[in-house]
């Protein structure tokens, strides 16, 4: 039996793509997003995944048509009150990563109703990524430790990665070991800069909607075949 990655990263992408191909509008697509996400979740909890941690949104997609943006946050508060009870069933811990302050206020509240409610899940910590980016998360927690320093709480000259570290959006929970990107860009996209570190990546043209149990099973498999050196020798 290959090793289960304990902790999964995916950049859900092709949304849009995929509403494109089928002459929809990208909220379709981005609904068709919101099933795969459910699926995922449940291959995830049947490999015994210990954190799922997914992009829901960027710090750069506010670029994009204001219609586009209040549909992905509609969709977020759908998708909280209609799967909070199945949540709470099956174990599943909800968290968030990213400026999660500067959403609309209703997709604020609702995680934070969510995240309490599902504080004593133990099965898998699902880790979504709102208003989330790399650089913005590297940046705050910057000025955090700056702000420490200054108030004499940290030594500026003790400060190393694993201090720096203490001071991220999410410190306790352990490195992604698998990155999936679907939709086929060999990119980050400003993703975890800090964390994928030594992440193993798979990228699949598969576009997020289609995403399946047999697309999951085939990254998690070709990931247990990956050598992991972690700089060290062969
Ligand atoms: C990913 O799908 C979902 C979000 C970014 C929220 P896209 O909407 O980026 O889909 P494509 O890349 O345009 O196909
Ligand atoms: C990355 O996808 C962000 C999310 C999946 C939330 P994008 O579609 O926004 O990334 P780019 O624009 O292709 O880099
Ligand atoms: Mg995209």
């Amino acid at each position: 039996m290959n090793p289960v990655p304990r902790h999964v990263a995916i950049i859900m992408d092709g949304n849009g793509r995929w509403a494109e191909r089928r002459g929809l509008p990208r909220s379709q697509g981005h609904r068709a997003g919101a099933d795969a996400v459910t699926r995922g979740l449940e291959v995830a909890l049947e490999l015994g995944v210990e954190v799922l941690t997914l992009y829901a949104f960027s710090t750069e997609n506010w670029k994009r048509p204001a219609s586009e943006v209040s549909a992905l946050m509609g969709l977020l508060v759908e998708f909280l009150a209609s799967k909070l009870p199945e949540m709470r069933s099956k174990g599943v811990r909800l968290r968030t990563i990213g400026r999660t302050s500067g959403l609309p206020a209703a997709a604020a509240n609702a995680l934070l109703n969510a995240v309490s409610d599902t504080a004593d899940g133990g099965k898998i910590t699902l880790n979504l990524a709102l208003n989330y980016g790399g650089r913005a998360e590297l940046a705050d927690a910057a000025k955090r430790l700056a702000a420490d320093a200054a108030a004499g709480k940290v030594d500026p000259r003790k400060v190393d990665e694993g201090v720096f570290a203490r001071y991220l959006y999410a410190p306790d929970l352990p490195d992604p070991d698998l990155l999936i990107r679907t939709g086929g860009e060999m990119r980050l996209s400003n993703f975890l800069l800090w964390e994928l570190a030594y992440t193993e990546i798979y990228v699949t043209d598969c576009l997020w909607p289609d995403f399946s149990r047999e697309e999951f099973l085939r990254a998690v498999e070709n990931y247990g075949k990956r050598e992991r050196r972690f700089g060290n020798h062969a």
